[in-house]
């Protein structure tokens, strides 16, 4: 459905109302939302929702599309990620309107007698369009996964759990019902859904698949969230409860930050803490497919403590033909311990490892992922070659200006 200008007119000069108010408008949204609908709590993460997370990423992007209302096709590059999450989430077409209604009527009870009906129905009509970008997307996607033999969720067992670490445990994962697991891409994560004891609702999150695709399990590895109060829900419980022979139910492999095996340039792996599973998924796929790639894989940990994988990472390394592993810690127990860096990764060191035309893949908590993609800008990497992860809600990072 194309939109007449003068709709497109009104769009445009209210964004700027809405960017004053957009979090404001989402958070009324969300309350209304989920007073209306409690079962759509089953699907959102609480702790995003209460840590403000959540509003910021739904009014970014509406506002952004919204912006580009003319030209939709621009903003299809940050939808892509996000159908990703809906998908993995169940996040279904019937959803929309619920969501479409909320956040129109938070619009009006934010901006009051601002908000006339022309503007509304002007916002009711271009929430349409955009809802259905996603909607069609999101349906070929649920397609894709069902061609798989899994559409939606499904109990998958656990049939090991290994400590890699003093935080972060693995667990390996077989379908309950028996039949393969589908491939996936090295990079890709699934969504994990359980229900917690004690709790009304059910939790989702997302965990990285952090071997290489084609074995007959299924491997996540998961850091215990516990440095702040109250400590991670889904995480402890799977920590503390979920044991070999459990069940939790999980959605198909979802996901855009994957390793391109068309490319052949050198390829960096940069990761900091529990960002290193998609990163253990990527060098192993290098190794089983004799890449001769130049290929370097970097990893930041706070100690020796809590680095998992630590030989894994560098014996797979080594058996690449121009493979090579560094490591480094903040607070090293041992200051002689074969680390290759103390305190966190520097330009400097960035520049000795990689070269302008080196394709990294970044993935870490929020201060590392800033600092080593800015980095990276400065250092001269295209913004093509630097492609990052964030364990939460695509956040856009501000990157700094490329250094001439
Ligand atoms: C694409 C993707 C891949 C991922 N891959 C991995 C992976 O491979 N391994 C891994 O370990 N994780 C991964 N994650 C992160 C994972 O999905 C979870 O976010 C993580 O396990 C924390 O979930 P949780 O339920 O334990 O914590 P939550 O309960 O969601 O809490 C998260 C944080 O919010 C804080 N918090 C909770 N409630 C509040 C509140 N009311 N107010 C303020 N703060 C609050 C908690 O202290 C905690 O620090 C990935 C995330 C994404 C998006
Ligand atoms: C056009 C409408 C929508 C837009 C623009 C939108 C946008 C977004 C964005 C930007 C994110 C953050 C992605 C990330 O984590 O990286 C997100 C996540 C999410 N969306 Fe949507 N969304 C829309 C519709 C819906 C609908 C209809 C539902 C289902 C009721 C939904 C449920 C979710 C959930 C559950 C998450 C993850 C939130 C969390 O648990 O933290 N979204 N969406």
């Amino acid at each position: 459905m194309a939109l007449s200008q003068k709709t497109i007119d009104i769009i445009k000069s209210t964004v700027p109302v809405l960017e004053e108010h957009g979090v404001t408008i989402t958070s009324v949204f969300y309350k209304n939302m989920f007073n209306n609908h409690p079962e759509l709590l089953n699907i959102f993460n609480h702790a995003n929702q209460s840590r403000g997370r959540q509003q910021t990423a739904l009014a970014n992007m509406v506002l952004a599309a919204a912006k580009n209302i003319d030209q939709l096709e621009s903003v299809l590059p940050a939808v892509m990620p996000v159908a990703h999450k809906h998908r993995g989430l169940g996040v279904k077409p019937e959803h929309y309107p619920i969501v479409g209604k909320h956040l129109l009527e938070a619009i009006k009870e934010v901006l009051g007698d601002a908000a006339t009906d022309e503007i509304i129905n002007a916002w009711a009509e271009a929430y349409g369009v955009i809802a259905q970008v996603f909607i069609d997307i999101e349906a070929n996607m649920y397609k894709e996964a069902e061609e798989g033999g899994w559409g939606d969720f499904k109990e998958l067992e656990v049939v090991d759990k290994v400590k890699e670490s003093d935080v972060i445990t693995s667990f390996y994962l077989k379908a309950k019902d028996g039949k393969p697991l589908p491939t996936y891409k090295a990079g890709q994560y699934i969504s994990v859904r359980v229900r917690v004891p004690g709790e009304q609702f059910t939790s989702i999150r997302h965990y990285s698949l952090s071997c290489a695709p084609g074995k007959e399990f299924y491997r996540i590895s998961v850091k215990r969230e516990a440095d702040f109060e109250p400590v991670g829900k889904v995480s402890n419980y799977l920590h503390d409860h979920v044991n070999v022979g459990d069940a939790i139910e999980a959605s198909a492999p979802a996901g855009d930050f994957v390793l391109n095996m068309e490319e052949t340039a050198p390829v960096a792996l940069i990761s900091g803490g529990v960002g290193l599973t998609p990163m253990m998924s990527m060098l192993e796929t290098l190794v089983e497919n004799n890449s001769d790639r130049e290929v370097t894989y970097i990893h930041s940990a706070r100690h020796e403590g809590v680095h998992a994988f630590s030989e894994e990472a560098c014996e797979l390394a080594g058996k690449l033909k121009h493979g090579s592993c560094y490591y480094g810690y903040q607070s090293p127990a041992n200051k002689d311990g074969g680390h290759h860096f103390t305190g966190y990764i520097t330009k400097e060191f960035l520049a000795d490892k990689i070269t302008k035309d080196t394709i990294c893949y970044v993935c870490g908590p929020e201060p590392f992922l800033k600092s080593v993609v800015n980095m990276l800008v400065q250092l001269g990497v295209s913004d093509e070659n630097i492609r990052y992860e964030f364990f939460g809600p695509a956040l856009a990072l501000e990157k700094v200006e490329a250094a001439v």
